[in-house]
């Protein structure tokens, strides 16, 4: 699997996630398994080319390469910009955002709204990839089927795109329409893959090792993506491809094994948003975390309870390595399934 000149170790990706894939998740799920990870959405907007969110959202340090941007917005010269800024401050791709359904970005015309208007998004990646290809930088999109049922452009859109100088396109297999509701399908990725010559990437619902092999061969995409299913469990990439591998599961990790990592992930987030804004953009993590090991419900609902009374950076790793070690001894032997990530997004 390669992005122009970057071949990656696998074609297993974490999708872009606002709010949930920063540096130090993107740096856990590459370590465990992900072959790339692309950042946050970053707006094209230059105004807000200089706030702590996007600075943030930018960071890129000591995550390994490619170093990939995602970009945001509606305006064909601002996006070109935005590129241009992000590879002064060593984007190695950037990734025009198609995808997003959400009413903040859809209303500016940015995200999966652009499929409504496929001129509109056509001028937006030429401008891109003509900022981009000076600098060497591959430009890659993500987008979705379609901004409806009846409006399902994905194959048109990716090869105008493929046209342009795209080099590799995600598609996410809901409409616009659809939010996050229902099934993910996966024959539209299959069209648009018969269709294009450069890599395609499926991405909706893939939960776990077995749905991953199955969306493979349904789509017959060249790498997956997956986003939800990660959260609070960054370990489901080894899953996935010691699985697509081996045909075998992979045993889940230990308690204690999770306890690393999650300290570690602690502590590079605390690093990135400072202690007070840190404890409580981790919470979540935290919650996520805990409800995909195999823990009865009340002590997950108990865990999450204590950590949101929490403030400080050293009572809450306190904390998770206190739960983590009760954990060990009262129910490592009494596996329960994870709960319904779903009911997060
Ligand atoms: C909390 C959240 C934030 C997201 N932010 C972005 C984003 O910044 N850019 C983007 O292209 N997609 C974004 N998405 C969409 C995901 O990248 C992905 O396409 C979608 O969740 C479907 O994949 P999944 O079923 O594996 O989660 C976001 C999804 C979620 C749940």
């Amino acid at each position: 699997m390669h992005i122009g000149a970057f071949i990656l170790p696998n074609a297993l990706f974490v999708a872009p996630m606002a709010g949930v894939t920063d540096r130090p998740f993107r740096k856990l799920c590459k370590r465990l398994g992900a072959g790339y990870a692309v950042s946050e959405m970053i707006t094209s907007r230059p105004d807000l080319q200089c706030s702590l969110k996007t600075a943030r959202r930018a960071n890129h340090e000591g995550e390994a390469a490619p170093i990939a941007v995602q970009i945001a917005g509606t305006d064909a010269a601002m996006m070109a910009d935005a590129a241009r800024l992000n590879i002064d401050r060593g984007a190695q791709i950037i990734d025009i955002n198609m995808g997003c359904p959400a009413k903040k970005v859809c209303n500016k015309w940015a995200g999966s709204a652009l499929m409504q208007d496929p001129a509109l998004a056509l001028h937006i990646v030429q401008a891109v990839v003509a900022a981009c290809t000076p600098h060497g930088v591959a430009v890659t999109l993500k987008m979705r089927t379609g901004w409806s049922a009846e409006q399902r452009n994905a194959p048109a859109l990716a090869l105008a795109a493929e046209d342009a100088g795209v080099q590799m396109i995600t598609v996410h297999g809901r409409t616009r329409e659809q939010g996050y509701r229902g099934q993910a399908e996966h024959d539209t990725v299959a069209l648009v893959k018969s269709r294009l010559r450069i890599p395609v990437v499926a991405n909706g619902d893939i939960d776990s090792p077995q749905v991953a092999r199955e969306v493979l061969r349904r789509s017959g995409a060249d790498a997956l993506m997956i986003g939800r299913a990660a959260q609070g469990r960054p370990w489901i990439f080894r899953e996935i491809a010691h699985f697509l591998a081996s045909g075998e599961l992979l045993a889940p990790p230990s308690l204690s094994e999770v306890k690393t990592w999650l300290l570690e992930h602690l502590l590079d987030h605390y690093q990135l948003y400072g202690e007070s804004g840190g404890v409580r953009s981790a919470r979540k993590h935290l919650g996520w975390y805990a409800q995909s090991l195999p823990l009865p419900a009340a002590a997950v609902q108990q865990f999450r309870a204590r950590i949101n009374a929490l403030t400080d950076a050293e009572a809450q790793l306190r904390c998770v390595s206190e739960s983590f070690d009760h954990w060990d001894s009262a129910y490592a032997s009494h596996p329960h399934p994870p709960q319904d990530w779903r009911m997060a997004a």
